[in-house]
């Protein structure tokens, strides 16, 4: 069955979904303010990196996928997807004024259709907001009955770098709604996935993603913290881990101790999931660990070069890998960037290097090197500091005899075989 469907917000997530839907057979509308981003969809030219993006947008931009700034599909189309942005507010809670200002839009254009319709909050909000802000914002603003408007909450568990393959191949699909008419729609929308269904209330399904992120973050500061006490004790924490993860009620997933966890979800969604524990009179004490943790960690690496070559003013150092993960551009809350901060405080003369993160971290650090190669990067520095898992990383040998010998090469992240190598908990 092909459905028509309307997504509000041309972001990663909205951009994702919307080229997934398209490729399993749907019509696609993407409702987005960005000129840029709309001109870009349109011409199948991704605004963004992501793998696979690319062909999908080239098959089916101007065929089955728009991108335009008007609501007028939703009038037309069976399902909208609200996909805006959350962003944190200064006290860790959730900015719902893209939400707000999605559902009113819908809500107006919806005041003149009569035929059923769904609209799906996919952005990761706080449980609660699809039932106090969404349905009643739709509801006024469209002056139309809940009868033949369904609601329902289904968050995304995408990977930036990998957001195409894991749509396409979910561990699960959560889908919280108001009624079963809406709930068939959606299942039917995801039926030609092999994947568990899990039906839920709206609040239970906004519960679900925080749940997630934050559990995996756990995982990781839990990681960290380990590796940080296997460092003193002169143990390898990458054998710890994967003696540990082999428990089947463990896992071998997300136990990689290093500099930490970046990116735009994981400290976003345990801040607000910390804010919202403490609005009802909660004290999260281990959520607020897994973040002091991931706080310190990055700076672990600074102690380390310091162990290793002492005074670091005038030093030549090399850091290798910006983005906060490998296969992405994204540098949000990249480890990188408290390490680059505080090597700048002690006069260091950083050279950096990313295969495609830099264009980024210039506009934030405008004042320090960016190499055009590795070796660029690593002529002549006093010290190698590998922040970001870019597999390309892991092939490095010969590279460090451009540096001064004997090579001071300190990791973030768990690379590279060589005796000589030091790894923030390893
Ligand atoms: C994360 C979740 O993995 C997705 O399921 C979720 O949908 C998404 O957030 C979201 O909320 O939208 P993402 O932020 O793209 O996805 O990145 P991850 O691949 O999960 O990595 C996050 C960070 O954790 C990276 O900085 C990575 O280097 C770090 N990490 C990951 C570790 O330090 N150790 C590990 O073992 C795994």
């Amino acid at each position: 069955m092909s459905l028509s469907i309307s997504i509000v917000g041309g972001g990663y997530v909205g951009l994702v979904t919307g080229a997934c839907f398209t490729h399993l057979g749907n019509n696609v509308t993407i409702i987005e303010v960005d000129e840029k981003k709309i001109d870009s969809i349109n011409k199948g030219v991704p605004p963004i990196f992501e793998e696979g993006l690319e062909e999908i947008l080239l098959k089916y931009s101007g065929t089955r996928l728009f991108a335009t700034n008007s609501y007028a599909s939703v009038a037309e189309c069976d399902v909208s997807i609200i996909c805006v942005g959350t962003p944190p507010n200064p006290d860790g809670s959730s900015n719902l004024e893209y939400i707000r200002s999605a559902a009113i839009s819908i809500g107006k254009a919806l005041k003149d259709k009569n035929r059923y319709h769904v609209v799906t909050v996919k952005s990761t909000v706080p449980p609660g907001t699809t039932e106090k802000v969404v349905i009643p914002e739709v509801l006024k603003n469209s002056e139309r009955k809940s009868d033949n408007i369904g609601f329902c909450m289904n968050p995304e568990f995408l990977r930036e770098g990998r957001a195409i393959e894991d749509f396409l191949h979910p561990d699960r699909i959560v889908i919280g709604s108001s009624d079963e008419r809406a709930e068939g729609i959606l299942k039917d929308l995801y039926s030609p996935l092999q994947a568990p269904v899990i039906i839920t209330s709206l609040t239970a399904a906004e519960m679900i993603k925080y749940t997630s992120n934050s559990f995996l973050a756990t995982k990781i500061s839990f990681s960290n913290e380990i590796g940080n006490i296997c460092k003193k004790l002169g143990i390898d924490v990458y054998d710890v881990m994967k003696g540990a993860g082999l428990d089947h009620r463990i896992g071998p997933h997300f136990l990689n101790a290093g500099a930490g966890f970046g990116g735009s979800c994981f400290p976003k969604d345990v801040s607000a999931l910390i804010s919202l524990a403490e609005s009802v009179g909660e004290k999260p004490k281990l959520l607020h660990a897994v973040i002091e943790v991931n706080e310190i960690q990055p700076l672990k690496m600074l102690e380390l070069v310091h162990s290793r070559i002492g005074d670091l003013k005038s030093k030549r150092i090399a850091v290798l890998g910006l983005a906060f993960k490998d296969n992405t551009d994204d540098i949000r809350d990249s480890r990188s960037i408290p390490v680059i901060k505080g090597l700048i405080k002690e006069g260091v003369d950083v050279i950096a290097y990313d295969p495609m993160a830099m264009s980024h971290m210039q506009k934030l650090f405008p004042a320090i090197s960016y190499a055009d190669s590795i070796e660029t990067a690593l002529n002549n520095a006093d010290a190698c500091l590998i922040m970001t898992e870019w597999p390309l990383f892991s092939q490095l040998d010969e590279e460090f005899s451009l540096m001064k010998q004997p090579p001071v090469i300190l990791e973030g992240r768990r690379m590279i075989k060589r005796p000589d190598v030091e790894g923030i908990c390893w």
